[in-house]
């Protein structure tokens, strides 16, 4: 009777000292749990503000570009009437440049809005065959109460200047790149050379080049990022859309720039009989 008891006395004391064990391990395995399942919860919640915050950004774009495209009717309008009326004005100088002033804004104002809807969007270019020159002549012209006395503007095309592309989306293109030019140049006097040559690789180039203020590395590596501007009145999405058309189109673009000298732009665009061949397809499906 005694031996047995011993014997259950040390069996029950050993077993208490495993089931000690096994508890603190258990506990200590309830607060690794407890620590990960914390940290998951916040994840969680973080991820959950993120994907709110997402699509309330994605409806306010789509409720963006729904305002934009609303505006784009009467300021069509209004675009239309000014020229109408800079028309009229023609003999009374003073008038006329007043009238000129609304023209000016109004195509600045269609211009932000043109790039909001593409940024929105996204570009799609409709190819066609089109001559570079056209588009970058008339969007030299559109521009041209913008640009003053003060700066030159030199043209040099060499070669094919025909290619399969968006003349509207191209247009688009060079009316933000000359846009900063003019910015760039200010009041001071300077010049925008535009050229084009063929490239080997059935691509080509247009470089656009001014003599405005140029900018730093910091800002040279980040032109390209949407919403990025250094100017007061700046929508930061100018040169974004800028390098989404070149994209769309097959194509590229880079800045090389030095401050206080100038800003170079190179475009690279597809061209040559395969590119022709392509929007002829694109046109007939
Ligand atoms: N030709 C240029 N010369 C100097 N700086 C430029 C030039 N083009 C663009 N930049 C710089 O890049 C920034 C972004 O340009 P952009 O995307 O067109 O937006 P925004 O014109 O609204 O500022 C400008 O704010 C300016 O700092
Ligand atoms: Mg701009």
């Amino acid at each position: 009777m005694e031996v047995n008891e011993s014997i259950d006395k040390a069996f029950l004391n050993r077993a208490f000292r495993d089931f000690e064990k096994s508890s603190q391990k258990l506990e200590q395995q309830y607060a690794m749990l407890s620590d990960r399942f914390g940290s998951l919860e916040r994840e969680f919640s973080g991820k959950n503000r993120a994907v709110q915050r997402t699509s309330r950004l994605a409806a306010m774009g789509e409720m963006a570009a729904k305002i934009a495209h609303e505006i784009r009717n009467p300021l069509g309008s209004i675009l239309i009437f000014s020229t109408l009326l800079c028309r009229e004005l023609s003999g009374q100088d003073e008038n006329q440049r007043l009238a000129g002033h609304i023209l000016d804004s109004v195509r600045n104002l269609d211009r932000i809005l043109s790039d909001m809807l593409v940024f929105s969007n996204g570009p799609a270019p409709a190819l066609e065959v089109i001559d570079i020159k056209d588009v970058i002549e008339k969007t030299l012209e559109t521009c041209s109460g913008r640009c003053g006395d003060n700066v030159d503007i030199i043209c040099s095309y060499n070669g094919e200047t025909e290619l399969s592309a968006d003349a509207g989306l191209l247009s688009q293109l060079f009316l933000n790149l000359f846009f900063n030019a003019f910015d760039a140049i200010g009041t001071d006097r300077g010049s925008i050379k535009i050229s084009t040559h063929i490239k080997a690789e059935n691509t080509l180039e247009i470089i656009i080049e001014d003599t405005g203020c140029g900018m730093d590395e910091s800002i040279e590596d980040r032109v390209f990022d949407p919403f990025f501007t250094t100017r007061h009145s700046g929508t930061g999405l100018g040169l974004a859309i800028v390098a989404s058309i070149a994209t769309a189109h097959g194509g590229g673009i880079t800045c090389t720039s030095e401050q206080g000298k100038g800003t170079r732009f190179v475009l690279s665009l597809p061209c040559g009989a395969e590119a022709k061949e392509e929007s002829g397809m694109a046109q007939s499906r």
